[in-house]
């Protein structure tokens, strides 16, 4: 048979969404699901969801990435993925092999201009479609690059899907912290085990070295204490991290025995533990 690149059209959508169900249905191929979620924008759930993916590989795990955010699909650059998906059938997906780990991305089949005017059911239908079209080989660990904000694409992403844990990013900002508030709170509502929460951009350590808390000290920390919602680690402000999600290779990848590095491992084994 012809192999074709498929496009999540809006006919494409409509003729192969599942049935509504109110069950939350695991994906297949897949032992785990772990979401990676943010309530507010740009304070790294993207680049924290590659590395923690990489940080599982390198833990010996079978991993797979997908990339949830139908607005702002960002995983094929961090992963400097250039290929589109292949499909044998027209209807399912083959993922991208990268860097060991299996990828999929939203931002492969829906056309990003037509994405933004969609309808909440349209987004969601797209997602749900989507995550039962691919065909994951056999994962331990899916990790999800959700949307931000609590819309939605993410409440049906909540709702539908089995995921084993969330983690929760957020910077120490006083303005992230409480749209983080507001994520924790809509997936304990909807039922979502809580893996806990990662301070990103904690502290950004100068060449004398000194430590500036640029966004504000233990802000996430102390969130974690008030919600009795485990803190996984801090995560400092790392000129290798932007560099590596901007040039397509990931730095827990690259630079695996940096100290940065190695606290994202020790945050992986920590979700390990959460979600078993
Ligand atoms: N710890 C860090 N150190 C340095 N740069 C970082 C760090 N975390 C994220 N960045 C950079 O900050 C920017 C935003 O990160 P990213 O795109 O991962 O955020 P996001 O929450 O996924 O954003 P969006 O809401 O747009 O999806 C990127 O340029 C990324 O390289
Ligand atoms: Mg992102």
């Amino acid at each position: 048979m012809e192999k074709k690149t498929v496009s999540m059209s809006k006919d494409f959508v409509e003729n192969n969404s599942p049935k509504s169900s109110k069950l939350k249905l695991p994906i297949l191929g897949v032992k785990k699901i772990i979401a990676v979620s943010s309530a507010k924008g740009g304070v790294g759930k993207s680049t924290i969801a590659v590395n923690l993916a990489v940080a599982l590989k390198k833990l010996n795990f079978k991993i797979g990435i997908l990339d949830a955010d139908i607005y702002g699909p960002s995983i094929p650059q961090m992963l400097g993925i250039n290929e589109k998906p292949i499909s044998e059938d027209g209807k399912n997906l083959t993922p991208i092999s990268k860097h060991g780990m299996q990828c999929m991305s939203m931002g492969f089949l829906v056309d990003q201009d037509a994405a933004m005017i969609w309808r909440g059911p349209m987004v969601a239908s797209a997602i749900k479609t989507f995550t039962s079209n691919v065909l994951w080989n056999n994962l331990d660990y899916l990790v999800i690059d959700l949307p931000p904000g609590t819309g939605d694409a993410l409440l049906t992403f909540s709702q539908e899907i089995l995921i084993d844990g969330v983690v929760i990013i957020s910077t120490p900002q006083e303005i992230a912290l409480l749209d983080a508030n507001r994520g924790i709170k809509m997936f304990q509502k909807l039922n979502v085990n809580i893996a806990g929460i990662i301070e990103n951009m904690s502290s950004f350590i100068s060449g004398d070295g000194k430590e500036h808390f640029i966004f504000g000290k233990d802000g996430a920390e102390n969130m974690s204490k008030n919600l009795q919602i485990d803190l996984l680690g801090k995560i400092p402000i790392e000129i290798g991290l932007r560099e590596g999600a901007d040039n397509g290779k990931p730095y827990v990848e690259f630079f695996e025995d940096s100290k940065t590095s190695k606290e994202i491992i020790e945050i992986a084994k920590k979700i390990v533990e959460k979600v078993k």
